[in-house]
């Protein structure tokens, strides 16, 4: 598949699974090299994310080990997706029960010990940050030896609140240890991840695809689209927007977007609008140092052919 253009970057993807998560693991599965999936509660309670980790492990058919991580965030009370993502957390298809045991249950000791060992690890968030925060908190030193970290979260508006993104929200303590880390920072936002949406016509797509794989991939994406379009105005989106993806496409194939370089900072104690990024987007000459990469624009055919790809890859 790599088309001269694309990469093939190290990721260590941190995930709540969650819809979008799992087509983030299939295609960090195809076209990245993929070192280790940590989970996290976040659309769901860990316990469920984690299975939900290990059922994608093994209908990918992948050798990865999955480690679990925080329960609850740094300071919030836990709070969880099932609006979106039912109540399993990937409901909407007849899964297979996973048979590959889970690897560990210190995912945050996985994480530093993985970017200690191997060099030029992206680590991939996208869901809250809290394993990666107490990670980079635990051990500092590994700021320096990661590639970067490339997130799924934020944006100029919000969708758990009005200007809280669910990731950030769900614990701005963490976001503002990760979005202080001083590296590489890739945000992946609601701008971007809106322009990327699941319509009608892309899931049949999938679902005219062979294999056992793909049906159960349509399935999972005719329920997460119908309630993500249940909860929004008619015809202000086409289909559900699929955004953890983009944070790993941003680094296989970092052709198919454009970005801004602007100063991020994270609101914690906003009465509104706690768990906002606030994003500095002013011309002024004496604004804050750009800290991040924010993701403004996707190629979203280009992009999503290469999901239904991954989907195909794996359905054989
Ligand atoms: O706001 C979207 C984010 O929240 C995605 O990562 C989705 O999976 C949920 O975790
Ligand atoms: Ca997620």
């Amino acid at each position: 598949m790599l088309d001269g253009m694309s990469n093939t970057p190290r990721i260590l993807l941190d995930c709540d699974p969650g819809h979008d998560d799992a087509m983030a693991i299939v295609a960090a599965a195809r076209y990245a090299e993929l070192v280790g999936i940590t989970t996290v509660s976040g659309n769901a309670p860990l316990e469920r994310t984690t299975y939900n980790a290990r059922v994608m492990r093994d209908l990918l058919g992948i050798d990865v080990p999955v480690h679990s991580g925080s329960s609850r965030p740094l300071l919030s009370e836990p709070h969880f997706g099932a609006l979106v993502h039912g109540d399993s957390g990937l409901d909407g298809a007849d899964l297979p029960a996973p048979t590959t045991a889970l690897d560990g249950t210190d995912a945050v000791t996985f994480i530093i010990d993985t970017c200690r060992s191997l060099d030029d690890v992206w680590l991939v968030p996208v869901g809250p940050l809290t394993n990666i925060a107490l990670a980079l908190r635990s051990a500092p030193d590994i700021a320096a030896r990661i590639a970067g970290i490339s997130l799924m979260g934020g944006g100029t508006f919000g969708n758990r609140t009005s200007t809280g993104e669910f990731n950030i929200w769900a614990d701005p303590e963490a976001a503002a240890v990760v979005f202080g880390y001083g590296g590489r920072l890739v945000m992946a936002g609601l701008d971007v991840t809106h322009q990327f949406q699941a319509t009608p016509e892309r899931i049949a797509r999938i679902a005219a695809l062979p294999g056992t794989f793909a049906a159960v991939f349509a399935d999972l994406f005719e329920f997460f689209s119908g309630n993500y379009l249940a909860r929004h105005d008619p015809g202000s989106l086409q289909g559900a927007a699929v955004h953890d993806p983009l944070a790993v496409l941003v680094l296989t194939h970092p052709h198919l977007f454009e970005r801004a370089h602007y100063h991020v900072a994270i609101e914690t104690r906003g009465e509104f609008t706690r768990g906002m990024t606030v994003i500095d987007r002013r011309r002024i000459t004496d604004r804050a140092a750009p800290n991040c990469d924010v993701l403004t624009r996707v190629d979203h055919d280009a992009a999503f052919d290469l999901l239904i790809d991954a989907v195909d890859h794996f359905s054989h």
